[in-house]
């Protein structure tokens, strides 16, 4: 895949230092050892350095040794971690004591790492549940100024190659927001539109999806996607967004000809805004399923830095990936 490729290449072009807080799992450890010898960032494991050795020489992953590892029981920063914890969360009603607890868990002391300026993105999920590895990202990296919600997205490589870039779309949200507001739909329209021209180059032609199109059907989940459009255009009037339209008008030149002529993108959107959660995760998995479409991601954007979550089931090529599309994001 040629856009994986790029990414790879801009990754080894400005190597980001990238925390793996799942640094005993195995397929998380042949990953590293892959971008280590790739020279593809600059890794931090999370875990008991003797088990990392003994993982690494059983499974002869020889670029293993230039990660920095940092044990949770024995690293010297501990308290300095645990209080800026306590400094972030006490309004929220943490303790000290609270906080020298959490922070020996990886999941919070990767985050920890980012916001003291000692990483530049994270990447788990091999192990831990979604909400567990999302948790600690919002509460201590938090958003993007002006951004209100995290969101994931998919680059979905299909093989119909007449649809969007060439085959390649980019879907959300597909990971996070249950039930978007308008506003929040909006937001995640901009910043789908933003990981894809970054993540790609990609010219953003943005379709806000319904099963309605241009008011062919009356209904507030329509209203909904209008009022997303609406929020969207005002903040992005450049961006080539449009809505709300059906999944074909979004796709197909004719359908889109007929169902909302003079759309700068109907009949060739590259990104499709699903109006929630339900239908951006069924939709990201049908589309992989039925048309063995390579899905990658979820990209979460939205974040003061990068912080990627995997699926549990994932592969060791996909943890490659992943470390590379984070670190992607990482760079200014
Ligand atoms: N963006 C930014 N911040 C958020 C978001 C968001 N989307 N959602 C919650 N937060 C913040 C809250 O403001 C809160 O911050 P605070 O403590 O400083 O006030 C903190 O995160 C915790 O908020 P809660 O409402 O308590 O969040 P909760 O822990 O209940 O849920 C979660 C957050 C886990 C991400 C939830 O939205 C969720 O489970 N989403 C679905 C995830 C999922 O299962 N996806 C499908 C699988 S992924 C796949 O298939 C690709």
């Amino acid at each position: 895949m040629k856009l994986l490729d790029d990414i790879m290449k801009r990754a080894q072009s400005n190597p980001q230092r990238i925390v793996l807080p799942e640094g005993t799992e195995i397929r998380t450890l042949k990953a590293a050892d892959i971008i280590l010898k790739e020279q593809a960032a600059r890794l931090i494991l999370i875990g008991n350095e003797g088990e990392i050795k003994k993982l690494a020489q059983e499974n002869k992953l020889t670029h293993i040794n230039q990660a920095q590892v940092i044990d949770p029981e024995t690293h010297p920063e501990m308290e300095r971690y645990a209080q800026l914890l306590f400094e972030i969360r006490k309004e929220k009603g943490m303790t000290q004591e609270e906080a020298r607890k959490l922070v020996k868990n990886p999941l919070y002391l990767g985050c920890l790492l980012i916001k003291n300026g000692d990483a530049d993105g994270e990447l788990a999920g091999a192990l831990n549940f979604t909400g567990d590895v999302l948790r600690p990202a919002f509460q201590i990296v938090r958003t993007l100024p002006g951004i209100k919600v995290v969101s994931g997205a998919m680059l979905m490589f299909t093989p119909a190659k007449q649809y969007g870039e060439d085959g390649l779309l980019v879907f959300a949200d597909c990971a996070v927001n249950p039930n978007p507001s308008a506003e929040e739909l909006a937001q995640i329209a901009l910043c789908t539109a933003e990981t894809a021209t970054k993540l790609s180059g990609m010219e953003a032609r943005v379709a806000m999806l319904s099963f309605s199109s241009k008011g062919s059907a009356t209904h507030e989940l329509v209203d909904k996607v209008k009022e997303a459009t609406r929020v969207a255009q005002s903040l992005a009037p450049g961006l080539l967004l449009d809505g709300e339209l059906q999944a074909d008008a979004a796709l197909v030149p004719s359908v889109g000809q007929s169902k909302a002529a003079g759309s700068p993108v109907a009949g060739r959107a590259n990104i499709l805004v699903f109006p929630d959660l339900q239908s951006g995760n069924i939709g990201y998995k049908l589309v992989q399923r039925f048309s063995g479409a390579q899905a990658v991601g979820p990209i979460l954007q939205g974040m003061a830095a990068p912080v990627n979550d995997l699926s549990r089931g994932c592969s060791v090529e996909e943890i490659v990936h992943m470390i590379a599309i984070t670190a992607n994001q990482a760079m200014k």
